[in-house]
């Protein structure tokens, strides 16, 4: 669950910098792309292991101020080291996608190695995972490094719904690298985070109800909610099986959709959702889909109920983004204006709403499945966590709201356009996929994105016309240093 509010203001921790920026050769790690990494690495301009000693240098810098990272892979060198060693020896895999590409792992998602999965909280430190998350293994199989854990807010936000977000007992207090007071959303805080301020080169999120596609927009990268099912869950601290996915949150398009094409697939233990989302997936992967041109002929449907959409009165901001489907038009697409969804409110205030969260009655089940299977552990159910009371009235109500949603959408519409992290409520329940993309500032240097939400299994579509509009705008810009 994502939440917004305006965070306290903290002190920022003045550091001495190092000009680090610069690597040995004239290869700059900051900012750099797969596609640049995996250039250097042929060019023998930089190893995976210089590369991973970088961002650990970067994380014990940074981190005190942001603490966007919860723990970092004591294996993360030796795995760079052989990466390495494979793209010498030329292992198949190595050099291309993710081999030796370092990964911050949202810490709700099992690693079964040295570090621990806890979902921010002491009472799961020390529980010992039976197996890697799907998603873990997948990654690995790519040959990505996997560089630590990121912080989260504790729990996904269900440890109390007035916890501000990014906070939780064991990292603490999660810091906007933009802007210190803003509120850096959650619950998948420091994957945004440490994308955002070069603490590694892409994370992995989880999202339930916004949070990918919140902290996403709020600290200026890019996030990729893929379809229910698309991800494997399995071996992720659970809140919801009907809403809950595993997805890229990266600095570019291009790198969100390297990410997808490592993460996405069949995976026996989170079987019947997987099985049935892998018709989704394109037979030549997700990469294809960055094209020139992507925004040609893709019908947009614009939602213009700005007040609902977090502009307030800063109609500054609003105008700069209205510029924004000028653009759209300009690279051909077409615009189906005023777009109205059934329920739109109704849907925002239920998957948002403090106490009255439905999602509560699946999150019991869900995670005293998680309890059981783990092989050591301090907690064993949800009522040694929580006091807990069930809301099954709110969700019966909804898993009716789907079928209404997107109905006219369905006809007329490619993707649906947001700003900031709005349409993340009907996204949510309906399970279906949205990409956030870097859309601007304002005036007060908070950064905004820009939402491109489908129908289940249009991330082919959601990814050319997201590339389309990072090409043709290309508004991101790294934090300034603390
Ligand atoms: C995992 O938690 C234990 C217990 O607090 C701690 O000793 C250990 O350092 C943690 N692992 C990592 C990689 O930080
Ligand atoms: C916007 O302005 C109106 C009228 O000036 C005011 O009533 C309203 O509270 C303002 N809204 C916000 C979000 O600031």
């Amino acid at each position: 669950m994502h939440k917004k509010m305006l965070a306290p203001v903290f002190l920022m921790i003045l550091l001495l910098q190092t000009m680090n920026a610069v690597e040995s050769s004239d290869f700059v790690i900051q900012e750099a792309t797969i596609d640049e990494i995996q250039a250097a690495f042929k060019q023998n301009k930089l190893t995976s292991k210089t590369l991973v000693q970088f961002y650990i240098q970067q994380i014990r810098k940074l981190n005190p101020v942001y603490k966007a990272v919860i723990e970092v892979n004591p294996d993360a060198v030796h795995q760079a080291v052989k990466a390495d060693q494979e793209r010498k020896n030329k292992v198949p895999k190595s050099g291309v996608g993710l081999h030796g590409i370092p990964v911050l792992i949202k810490d709700n998602i099992a690693t079964k190695d040295k570090m621990n999965t806890t979902a921010g909280s002491y009472a799961l430190l020390k529980s010992v995972v039976a197996r890697d998350a799907g998603v873990v293994e997948k990654l690995r199989d790519s040959g990505a490094v996997i560089l630590g854990k990121a912080s989260m807010s504790e729990w996904a936000h269900y440890r109390s719904t007035n916890a501000p977000s990014g906070w939780n007992a064991r990292a603490k207090q999660a810091v906007n690298p933009y802007v210190a007071t803003l509120d850096p959303c959650g619950s998948s805080t420091g994957s945004a985070i440490s994308v955002a301020a070069n603490m590694v080169s892409v994370s992995l999120g989880t999202e339930t109800a916004g949070s990918i596609i919140c902290p996403s927009s709020a600290n200026s990268i890019v996030g990729i909610k893929p379809t229910v099912g698309l991800t494997s869950r399995a071996g992720v601290i659970p809140i919801s099986q009907r809403q809950d996915t595993v997805g890229p949150m990266c600095r570019t398009v291009t790198d969100a959709a390297y990410v997808l094409d490592a993460i996405v697939g069949y995976d026996k233990n989170d079987a019947v959702a997987t099985r049935k989302a892998s018709k989704y997936i394109p037979k030549s992967g997700y990469l294809k889909h960055l094209k020139p041109g992507g925004l040609k002929g893709k019908r947009l449907g614009i939602m213009r109920d700005y007040p609902l959409f977090g502009f307030g009165n800063d109609t500054e901001t609003l105008n700069k983004f209205e510029k924004h489907f000028d653009t759209l038009k300009q690279n051909g697409a077409i615009l189906i204006e005023n777009l109205e969804i059934k329920n739109f409110i109704h849907i925002l205030i239920l998957m948002f709403n403090g106490k009255d969260i439905a999602l509560a009655a699946e999150f019991k089940v869900a995670l005293n499945d998680y309890l059981k299977e783990l092989v050591t552990s301090p907690v064993r159910s949800l009522a040694d966590v929580i006091a807990f009371n069930n809301k099954y009235a709110d969700l019966e109500k909804i898993k009716e709201y789907p079928q209404d949603l997107f109905l006219a959408a369905e006809k007329t519409n490619d993707a649906l356009v947001t700003p900031y992290e709005q349409g993340s409520g009907v996204l949510a329940i309906g399970g279906y996929p949205g990409i956030s993309v870097p859309a601007g500032y304002d005036k007060n240097g908070d950064p905004y994105g820009i939402c491109f939400g489908g129908l289940k299994g249009s991330e082919p579509t959601l990814i050319e016309v997201a590339y389309g509009f990072e090409q043709a705008t290309k508004l991101r810009k790294p934090p300034p240093m603390p």
